[in-house]
């Protein structure tokens, strides 16, 4: 194992998820909401701007504590212009939802990776539910001319929150009640933010219906932070030789909690301290003690894949370090996000003198203690670039990577705080 000590403290930024909802949730609440702690990354700045060519009020993000005056349910204007999503599937797909339920044409378009990403699984439902849609084959640009929506129950053949929020979402906005229903259970995060809103939210199982509401109540939302970006220091420390680092304040929502339950699997020393409610969702101190042993390999698949979806790339590096044959499975959603995550992360560890091979639906990853160098291809993928900026902080390891500045999309100051976490410079 590398020598390298962690020690202290490390803040993570607000979540990602929670914060496209906060402002999403707030733009429909009649009357003000505040949200603290939002993510100012450049999804999320995405998202912002989409609901301001909406007609919404959004206030720059870099204000602490935002007002957000809401224009009600159903409240949105005709956009004079494209919504220019940028490289947030989140953005494309719950606006798409929202939108389905207002009287009126919009366009959505987006960069060129999330114009590749698939649209039709969020837009089918919606055309049940009554909304015009016009899609290029299966992708951006998207047009959809909204109205008067009626009640569904959907059965999703992929488990994704944005899937199941897109429909509920545009179930609130069209005063309908809706029933989804999916394999394996996704982030929660709008049912929770839904319920606080004061819509009637039933959860049996995978399935979630939501009773229909004249009105969402404001919002008073503290962001907590985002256990997505947490993870790549847990996986720092879990690969270093000393120390123990603390990362306070995260989202501990077990609907997340995936990848730090493999960590677990592998023999690393991973904790939740101080677990506390805050504002419907778990909030909570992640603590990681290095040095803990050689890591194990593990097999990661079925129900976890969903709760782990964002960290599989990160996983699979970790396993790059680890003794044995790691294999993901399960996880065909891989190829369709801002990369193809099956094959650009294998092609990476290849690249840089890893063992690894692509399954049709996962990755099959040998781990080695031999340094990895090379040069990282990450297709602006900010969690390739994230994930082995985690190896290339080790010591031993030479690894350059061709655009770190594409982290902003999550986790502005990410560099930054690596290289202070791992006392080294960053790329
Ligand atoms: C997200 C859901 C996930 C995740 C994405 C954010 C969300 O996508 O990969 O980064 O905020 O709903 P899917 O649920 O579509 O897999």
């Amino acid at each position: 194992m590398a020598s390298l000590t962690v020690s202290g403290e490390v803040q993570v930024p607000g979540d990602k998820s929670i914060s496209h909802r906060a402002l999403m949730l707030s733009a429909l609440a009649s009357g003000r909401s505040t949200v603290s702690g939002i993510l100012q990354s450049a999804d999320v700045q995405s998202t912002a701007q989409v609901l301001r060519t909406l007609g919404v009020d959004i206030p720059p993000l870099d204000d602490p504590r935002l007002i957000i005056a809401g224009r009600g349910r159903r409240g949105l204007c005709a956009p004079a212009m494209p919504l220019d999503c940028g490289n947030s599937g989140t953005t494309a797909r719950l606006m798409a939802g929202i939108c389905a339920g207002h009287p009126f044409e919009s366009i959505f378009v987006g960069d060129a990776s999330l114009s590749r990403r698939p649209m039709r699984r969020v837009t089918r439902p919606l055309e049940a539910m009554g909304a015009e849609v016009t899609l290029a084959g299966d992708t951006l640009p998207m047009t959809i001319r909204g109205g008067a929506l009626r009640p569904i129950e959907w059965t999703s053949e992929k488990s994704s929150a944005q899937i199941k929020s897109a429909i509920l979402l545009a179930a609130v906005v069209g005063g309908v009640p809706v029933t989804v229903r999916e394999p394996e259970a996704s982030r929660d995060h709008s049912e929770r933010m839904l319920r606080a809103a004061g819509v009637p939210v039933t959860i049996d199982g995978t399935s979630i219906a939501l009773g229909a509401v004249d009105a969402l109540r404001p919002l008073d939302i503290v962001v907590p932070g985002d256990p997505s970006s947490a993870a790549f220091f847990a996986a720092l420390a879990v690969l270093s030789s000393h120390g123990r680092l603390r990362i306070p304040g995260v989202g501990v929502n077990p609907s997340r909690m995936g990848f730090f339950a493999a960590l677990g699997r592998m023999g690393a020393a991973v904790r939740i301290e101080e677990a506390h409610d805050q504002g419907g969702e778990p909030v909570g101190t992640i603590v990681v003690e290095a040095g803990a042993g050689t890591l194990r390999a593990t097999r990661a698949g079925g129900v976890e894949i969903p709760t782990m979806i964002d960290e599989l790339p990160l996983l699979a590096c970790v396993a790059a370090r680890a003794e044995g044959t790691t294999e993901i499975t399960g996880a065909s959603e891989l190829r369709v996000k801002e990369s193809d995550r099956i094959a650009t992360v294998v092609a990476n560890l290849r690249a840089l003198g890893g063992d690894a091979e692509e399954l049709e639906d996962g990755l099959r990853v040998t781990g080695s203690d031999r340094p990895l160098r090379g040069h990282v291809v990450t297709h602006g993928d900010h969690r390739l670039a994230m994930a082995f900026g985690v190896l290339g902080a080790l010591p031993g390891n030479a690894i350059t990577i061709d655009d770190p500045a594409c982290a902003i999309v999550s986790f502005p100051g990410f560099w930054e705080s690596l290289a202070r976490v791992s006392g080294r410079a960053g790329q």
